[in-house]
């Protein structure tokens, strides 16, 4: 399990997160949803511990993972940023082994090894392999970092906007592998994605974020409300039954 206390974020004495306080059971799917700003990134790198809170605690598994030893967080917990920007000239099959590193420190053993194979399968970068990142479109190389992440194989996944870039089928894809390696692989999955009618299609659970505060959170069917997702986003959502599922509809 996950559980932040009291989390803050302040940027001299603008405060854009908290505090927030919440937990996210171990197994299965959750999402972040939220408007541009809400603070979902802010939250998600400091689970991940790629940022300081100003104030505030998390741990995961009972773990303190801004007191932790470097080594112990790495092999619980991955995370994929929002923005990357790798310029260094390296393969996609690099790029997944050196998700590896917090096991192998840099010598990949047969473990590894296979743990790259099954995340470059996992994602169908096999014919991709031995491209150079620059020579991917965006979308392809979007799937390279998950690979890279899910290499890790760490209990924790966190992915800020894993679909960023990814068409219709892509998307699908990346959802339902996410979802098997939740069911199949036991993993813990939290990721942060914009369309709610995707969120709703593949988690457990959604927290919902606005203005550095958790404006609502809980089962797909406590989220998918008029009046709750109007609210969050601050934009007139309706709900439509589609194919005895609730969807969201928020443009004209
Ligand atoms: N380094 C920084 N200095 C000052 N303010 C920052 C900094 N990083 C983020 N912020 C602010 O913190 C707030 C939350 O940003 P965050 O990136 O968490 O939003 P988000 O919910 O992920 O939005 P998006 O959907 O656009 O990715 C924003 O108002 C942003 O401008
Ligand atoms: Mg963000």
């Amino acid at each position: 399990m996950i559980e932040f206390t009291d989390l803050t974020k302040s940027y001299g004495d603008h405060t854009v997160l908290g505090p927030v306080s919440g937990r996210i059971p171990a197994g299965g799917v959750t999402s972040l949803v939220g408007p541009n700003g809400a603070g979902k990134s802010t939250l998600l790198t400091i689970i991940g511990r790629l940022a300081e809170p100003t104030s505030g605690t998390v741990t995961v598994d009972g773990l303190d993972i801004h007191r932790a030893k470097s080594p112990e967080v790495a092999r619980t917990l991955s995370i994929l940023r929002q923005e990357n920007h790798f310029t260094a000239r390296v393969t996609v099959r690099d790029l997944v082994s050196f998700g590896r590193f917090p096991h192998s420190r840099g010598r990949l053993t047969p473990e590894c090894v296979a743990k790259v194979d099954e995340a470059l399968d996992f994602l169908h970068l096999g014919d991709l392999q031995h491209r150079y990142l620059d020579q991917l479109s965006g979308g392809q190389r979007q799937r390279a970092y998950v690979a890279m992440v899910l290499a890790q194989d760490t209990r924790y996944v966190l992915l800020d906007e894993p679909l960023n870039n990814l068409d219709m089928k892509h998307s699908v894809r990346m959802m339902s592998q996410l979802r098997r390696a939740a069911d199949e692989l036991g993993k813990t999955v939290v990721l942060i994605v914009h369309d709610i009618n995707f969120a709703a299609a593949y988690s457990d659970r959604v927290i919902a974020l606005r203005d550095g505060r958790v404006a609502a959170s809980g089962p797909i069917d406590a989220m998918m409300r008029a009046d709750v997702l109007s609210e969050v986003f601050d934009t007139p959502v309706r709900i439509h039954e589609i194919d005895g599922r609730r969807t969201a509809v928020y443009y004209r």
